[in-house]
């Protein structure tokens, strides 16, 4: 067997500090369960040298490409030869793939694990398109559900902020569909909503909790939290007892995960309860 025949197909996860992320846990079952050869790693690259890992990246034996997290997002763009329209839109990417020519593609599948987690795991019938959509938070993560959102036809996304010039700086940037609502606000905002979105990092283990009356919210609304440390949060199990359908932030971690797995190792990967389970456990 030639040196060549032992080089794996490989993938990995930049960021600073990238210890916590589960994507290796994510992919590592896909590689398992598919009976693939091939290696994810956690690749911690710190902010100074993001570029000169860039440049290396294509002439290293076996790299496919990479997923990009926290604070990578943005930086890594003026590397891309090409990025696609969604992540041009959020303004980030997150999964990467070395083309053949080792030119780096940029694409965010953020707003597709998002899409793609509420289909798998609404109440049927349920559609984004059916009433307007409560963002709570402004920054990043509600960026992406942003351009989800209205890619998927919400006739109105109220974005709730506590600074409300970044809700508007929103809404300026992505149109009239989008109404900025301040923080004060966030519990009236609920009033015919068919969906409730925290992206805020409230709630998570660590962090303040979320604070909001849903009082106003319609019994039919979905309640989706990115946050899912821990799976069941505060405003998941409220909207629960009060008889809403709810989706936990589980699910939008490990869609995202399905394009960059196809690209890198030829498999279109599934999402089945034991990838929950496998990726959850610590
Ligand atoms: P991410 O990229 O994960 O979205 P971010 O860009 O830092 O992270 O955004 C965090 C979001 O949580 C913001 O909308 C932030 O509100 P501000 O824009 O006013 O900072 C929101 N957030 C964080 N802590 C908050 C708090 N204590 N109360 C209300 N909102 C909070």
């Amino acid at each position: 067997m030639s040196e060549t025949d032992e080089i794996v197909p490989r993938a990995g996860v930049i960021g600073w500090p990238v210890a916590h992320s589960r994507s290796p846990r994510l992919h590592g079952f896909w590689l398992k369960q598919y009976g693939l050869a091939g290696r994810y790693d956690k690749l911690p690259v710190p902010p100074e040298d993001l570029g000169v890992f860039l440049e290396a990246l294509p002439k290293e034996p076996g790299f496919r490409g990479i997923n990009v997290t926290l604070p990578h997002k943005v930086a890594v763009l003026p590397y891309m030869a090409e990025i696609d329209s969604v992540a041009r839109r959020i303004g980030a990417v997150n999964t990467i793939v070395i083309r053949p020519d080792g030119s780096l593609f940029g694409s965010n599948t953020d707003a597709f694990g998002f899409i793609e987690s509420l289909k798998a795991d609404a109440p049927a019938g349920w559609s984004a398109a059916q009433g307007p959509a409560v963002v709570l938070g402004a920054g990043g993560a509600a960026r992406a559900i942003v351009v989800a959102l209205l890619d998927a036809g919400a006739p109105v996304l109220r974005i709730v902020n506590r600074s409300l010039e970044k809700a508007e700086a929103l809404a300026a940037e992505f149109g009239d569909r989008l109404q900025p609502v301040a923080w004060d606000k966030r519990a009236e905002a609920l009033s015919g909503a068919g969906l409730l979105v925290n992206t805020t990092s409230l709630g998570m283990s660590g962090q303040p909790p979320l604070e909001i009356a849903l009082d106003d919210l319609p019994k039919a609304a979905l309640v989706n939290d990115i946050v899912y440390s821990p799976l069941e949060t505060d405003l998941l199990a409220r909207a629960r007892a009060r008889g809403n359908p709810v989706v936990d932030g589980l699910g939008m971690l490990l869609h995202q995960g399905r394009p960059g797995f196809e690209a890198w190792f030829g498999v279109a990967p599934q999402v089945t309860s034991d990838l929950r389970a496998a990726v959850l456990a610590d």
